[in-house]
């Protein structure tokens, strides 16, 4: 049996750095105050369809869809903004969104081609934020990424900005791009022919027409934007300076969801050995889609982090983020009469907080020191006959190989004291 193509197995380096990065989100977001979330990895067909959008490559080609054994048509989640969008209109999160500030890490699912930094299955983390149409909100969002990043060390990333424009503005730059493109619909490739009817704006984003002279010379939407849409822009670059944050302004950027109005970014990794997947983690803000998908009219920006991508950019970069792994303590039984004895004090020093494994096969000492060698265990505990008759355990410093005789009822203190400031 094999994996399903486009997905991987999780273990060894790659489960501890995961775990890592988790670790360390968990805490970058109680330090902007953003609470977790978790929706269901599949939601009804119809979720995404509205809200990720019908002319999206996402939900036209590579949706994994499903009818269950009630009939009913479902989806996995391409992405996390629909659920959570989702979840917040169905627990009415609204009566209380001053803002609403959510977090999220889970699977995605998308059937794309794979390789390298694009997967069937992937790991995305993701913030979002409701209630505030504040450009200050865009700038703290954008910041998160930028802080992750620069936590973890990673020093060539690119952050990308563009401003979609309000409702008014969007409107009145896809009139225009409506009446640039007609003439050259022949020209264009399948695709693009679709979006033309549909979504014009998708135009800009096509892959396959990306170096066309038409595409080129298109409409540009800086030349679109009411008064409202330009301020909004220009306060979250204002905010961005103020915190220092570097960005490229890029007029091109649209973005590959439909759902959004104003900022968009996309966070790009630029050293050379990266692949052409390159784009770390995208967002934007959102200000329609919490009424599209039937709630109220409450506006709303976020992003996602692509994980696998993240850890194929600190590799690139040569950037270690787990260390070696160790445990406080290995204990090894001389004889099948101290198991339970073995069992209990590895229970009891459990409980009080250490790192521990112990022998399961009964090996010689030779090789159980080889073991605890093998684990980086910092103590050896041996306990045989005549630690029990004596209730006096004999610890070994695995480093120093210096040996104690501890008491049974001491040993919880003494390890205390050796390992205590660690
Ligand atoms: P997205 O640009 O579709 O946006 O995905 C965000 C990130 O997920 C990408 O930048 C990339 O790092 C990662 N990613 C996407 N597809 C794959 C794949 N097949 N394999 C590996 N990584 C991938 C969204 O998903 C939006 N929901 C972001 C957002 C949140 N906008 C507002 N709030």
């Amino acid at each position: 049996m094999q994996k399903p193509k486009g997905t991987y197995d999780i273990y060894g380096e790659k489960s501890r750095q995961l775990l890592y990065l988790q670790k360390l989100i968990t805490s970058l977001m109680e330090k902007y105050n953003y609470k977790y979330m978790q929706t269901p990895i599949f939601e009804s067909s119809d979720l995404f369809h509205r809200g990720v959008g019908e002319t999206t490559d996402i939900v036209s080609k590579e949706t994994y869809d499903f009818k269950d054994r009630g009939n009913r048509n479902l989806t996995l989640r391409p992405e996390g903004t629909a659920g959570i969008v989702r979840a917040f209109i169905e627990n009415k999160l609204y009566v209380d969104a001053s803002p609403l500030k959510a977090w999220y890490f889970g699977s995605m699912f998308r059937y794309e081609r794979p390789q390298s930094g694009r997967n069937r299955e992937f790991n995305q983390f993701g913030v979002e934020t409701f209630g505030s149409s504040d450009p200050m909100i865009d700038a703290e969002v954008i910041s998160i990424i930028v802080n992750l990043f620069k936590i973890l060390g990673l020093k060539g990333v690119k952050v990308n900005i563009n401003t979609l424009g309000d409702v008014e503005s969007r409107m009145a730059y896809r009139e225009a791009l409506l009446e640039y493109f007609k003439p050259y619909l022949d020209n264009l490739c399948e695709d693009c022919k679709n979006r033309y009817a549909k979504n014009p704006l998708r135009i800009l984003d096509c892959k396959i027409d990306a170096d066309s002279e038409i595409l080129k010379k298109a409409p540009k939407i800086e030349d679109y934007l009411n008064e409202n849409s330009k301020k909004h822009f220009t306060k979250v670059k204002e905010y961005l300076e103020s915190m220092g944050i570097e960005y490229v302004v890029n007029s091109k950027l649209v973005r590959g969801l439909d759902y959004y109005t104003h900022t968009v970014f996309e966070v790009t990794s630029e050293i050379e050995s990266f692949g052409s997947n390159n784009v770390l983690g995208a967002g934007g803000r959102y200000d329609n889609l919490v009424k599209t998908i039937g709630g109220p009219d409450i506006p709303g920006v976020g992003f996602a982090i692509g994980i696998e991508r993240l850890l194929l950019a600190l590799e690139a970069e040569n950037i270690q983020i787990t260390e070696e792994e160790n445990i406080d303590v290995y204990i090894f039984a001389m004889s099948g009469a101290e198991k339970k004895p073995m069992i209990s004090l590895a229970n009891t020093l459990r409980l009080n907080g250490f790192n521990v494994d112990m022998d399961y096969f009964n090996r010689n000492i030779k090789n159980n020191f080889k073991h605890a060698d093998k684990l980086n265990a910092k103590y050896v505990i041996i306990i045989g006959e005549e630690e029990i008759k004596t209730k006096t355990l004999t610890v070994k410093d695995n480093e120093t190989k210096e040996e104690y005789k501890v008491s049974l009822e001491t040993i919880v203190e003494f390890l205390d004291e050796k390992l205590g400031d660690e």
